[in-house]
């Protein structure tokens, strides 16, 4: 989708957003899959309503981009446009136990900020990639932690009241990889509030999350981390290897050698590929185990 018309991208110029035409999707994503639209940067939150109003007034289809970690993107050109927020600096600023983090702030360099500052709590998520925005919205959790345990307030842009609003976290449901956020909910910024716990303490948890993560994990591989939601009470990622399925491949989409429920690009695989592939598997771990597999991954194909 693109914005060509003079006016509409001289008053985006007047409201802090930056116009990237003809972004390509897969430079933006840890997958290195998807096709290409016109990305706006915003440099402020306030603008978000008004550009809200001016993409519908035009009839331009939107999405929220994080970190791009989490994310399949359809292949061609894209019949959206994409918004992504600039990182404000300092994106994280500490008063006592409370961590206020802007919501594009990358999510391990966060952790670690908070960790030299005696702050802990969130070791298991040092190794997951994209930001905290993204984070938040999927509830992400790793080694028996998640990021919703610790959310004290949101501020989030509500696409149903077109307004920017603050939440605080008895008000939002945090379940596994799965938020009351609505799904055109963009997160702007939130307040965490962390166990104090000494640096060389927090360093070790880290160290050993770290080491969990390396043996288990495909870490140099283009992916989006889990294909699949663990079903209640079973592993996707075992019963896929119970299969024989690693190494299965869709062109260049491949399920990893290393943990049957990452889905890797080994080349330039497509969405095409990727969602064939993981069709195939769903369908398979169906037939032999009667369970549906739900996506972990968020999928944005047109
Ligand atoms: N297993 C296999 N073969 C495999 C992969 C796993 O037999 O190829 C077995 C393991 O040996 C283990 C069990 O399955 O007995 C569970 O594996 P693992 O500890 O790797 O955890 P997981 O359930 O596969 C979950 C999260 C990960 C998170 C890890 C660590 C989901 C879908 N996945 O994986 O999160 O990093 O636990 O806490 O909840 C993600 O969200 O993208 C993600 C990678």
């Amino acid at each position: 989708m693109r914005i060509s018309d003079p006016n509409m991208v001289a008053q985006l110029a007047e409201m802090h957003v930056d116009l990237r035409q003809g972004t390509a999707l897969a430079d933006l994503t840890s997958l290195g899959i998807g096709g290409t639209t016109d990305l706006l940067r915003i440099r402020k939150h306030e603008s978000l309503p008004a550009l809200l109003s001016l993409l519908d007034a035009n009839h331009l289809p939107h999405k929220f981009l994080g970190g791009g970690s989490n994310l399949l993107v359809g292949d061609g050109e894209l019949p959206w446009v994409v918004l992504q927020l600039v990182r404000s600096e300092p994106d994280v600023e500490l008063d006592g136990n409370l961590a206020h983090v802007d919501a594009a702030a990358d999510l391990g360099r966060t952790i670690t900020f908070c960790a030299k500052n005696d702050l802990g709590g969130m070791e298991g998520l040092i190794g997951v990639p994209g930001t905290v925005g993204g984070a938040l919205r999927m509830n992400a959790g790793a080694y028996g932690m998640q990021i919703g345990s610790y959310v004290r307030e949101v501020k989030l842009y509500r696409a149903a009241t077109r307004k920017i609003e603050i939440l605080r976290g008895h008000q939002i449901s945090f379940e596994y990889r799965h938020t009351s956020f609505a799904p055109d909910d963009m997160m702007l910024s939130v307040i965490l509030e962390l166990p104090s716990k000494p640096f060389k303490l927090i360093l070790e948890g880290i160290r050993i999350c770290n080491e969990k993560r390396r043996s288990s994990q495909p870490l140099g591989q283009k992916s989006a981390g889990c294909i699949f939601k663990n079903p209640p009470g079973s592993s996707a990622g075992r019963m896929i290897d119970e299969l024989g399925l690693k190494g299965l491949s869709v062109g260049d989409a491949r399920v990893s050698d290393r943990h049957a429920n990452f889905f890797v690009n080994a080349g330039r695989a497509s969405a095409k590929d990727m969602l064939a592939l993981i069709a195939d598997v769903r369908e398979r771990v169906r037939k032999n185990y009667g369970v549906s597999l739900e996506n972990e991954v968020v999928v944005w194909n047109a």
